[in-house]
Parts: structure tokens; C-alpha cells; sequence
């Protein structure tokens, strides 16, 4: 049976990861808007690989005995200043997630709850990846210096990017 204090705060993760697939939908929005069609591409790919998170998360609730309660999903940004903009956010949203991870582990540490410890390992190791992820598009986005080519070339290389639910699944 999940102890109560855990259940709160995995239906709190339940829906940040929800935002976040909400967040990187507004992303992949504004991105088709600047006529970047393999970036948005990317970021409808990041979305459900949120949602696969969230529903983790949910069927792991219910498989403890626990309650999973859905809260309101806040409105995610719409504008942003640039393509650069848009991947520094992400970067800064997925150490947010990491830092909430990381929190929710110290209340299973707390409690003596061993096998939400076990379950959270995953998400320790894929904030490892999605932080990695974001890091390098920074990078490489810092250094074309939002030159048209090295953006086009970049747009098509995330053109290619398709969903496949983790190896461990
Ligand atoms: Fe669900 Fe991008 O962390």
C-alpha cells in the first residue's frame, strides 16, 4: 500500500509531467510557426515522451493500491524571443523536473519506502538523458549563431526523431 505523503507528491509529479507535455506541445506550436517543421517535430516527440512519463507514474499508483487524482494543467507559455529561447527553456524545465525527481526520492528515502525507490531510479536516469539532450541542442544552437544553413541543417536532423517508449519497457 503507497503511503499517503508518497501518493501526494507523485500525483504533484503526475501533473508536472502533464505540463510538460502541454509545455513542449506550445514549443513544437510556435515552432511550426517559424517554418521549423523538424524542430517541432522534436518537440510532439518530447510530448509523448511526457505523457509516457505521467502514465508511468499513474499505473505505478494504481499497481501500490493507491489514488491517482488528476489536477488543472496550467496554461503553458506561447511566445517565446527565439528558436534559442525555446531550447534554453527546456533545458531549465527538465533540471526543474530533475530537482522535483530528486525530491520525491528524498521523501521515499524518508519513509523507508523501498519500492517507490526502485521505481524512481528510472527517472533519476532519464532527467540524466533529457538534461543531456537539451544541453547538446544549446550548444549547437549557440554555435550556428542562429545562421540560416546550421539552422536548416539542424531542423532536418530533428525532422527525424520518433517515439519509442524507453528500453526498459
Ligand atoms: Fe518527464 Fe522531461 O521529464
Amino acid at each position: 500500500m503507497l503511503n499517503q505523503k508518497m501518493q501526494k507528491a507523485i500525483n504533484e509529479q503526475i501533473n508536472k509531467e502533464f505540463y510538460s507535455e502541454y509545455l513542449y506541445l506550445s514549443m513544437a506550436a510556435y515552432l511550426e510557426d517559424q517554418g521549423l517543421s523538424g524542430m517541432a517535430n522534436f518537440m510532439k516527440v518530447q510530448a509523448e515522451e511526457e505523457r509516457f512519463h505521467a502514465m508511468k507514474f499513474f499505473d505505478y499508483v494504481n499497481e501500490r493500491g493507491g489514488r491517482v487524482f488528476l489536477k488543472q494543467i496550467d496554461q503553458p507559455e506561447e511566445e517565446f524571443d527565439s528558436v534559442l529561447a525555446v531550447f534554453e527553456n527546456s533545458l531549465e524545465h527538465e533540471q526543474f523536473v530533475t530537482k522535483s525527481i530528486n525530491e520525491l526520492m528524498d521523501i521515499a528515502i524518508e519513509i523507508n519506502d523501498h519500492a517507490t525507490r526502485s521505481f524512481l531510479n528510472w527517472y533519476v536516469d532519464e532527467q540524466v538523458e533529457e538534461e543531456d539532450t537539451f544541453c547538446n541542442i544549446v550548444y549547437q544552437l549557440k554555435l550556428i549563431d542562429g545562421k540560416g544553413n546550421g539552422l536548416l541543417m539542424m531542423d532536418k536532423e530533428m525532422a527525424g526523431r520518433t517515439f519509442t517508449p524507453p528500453a526498459s519497457e
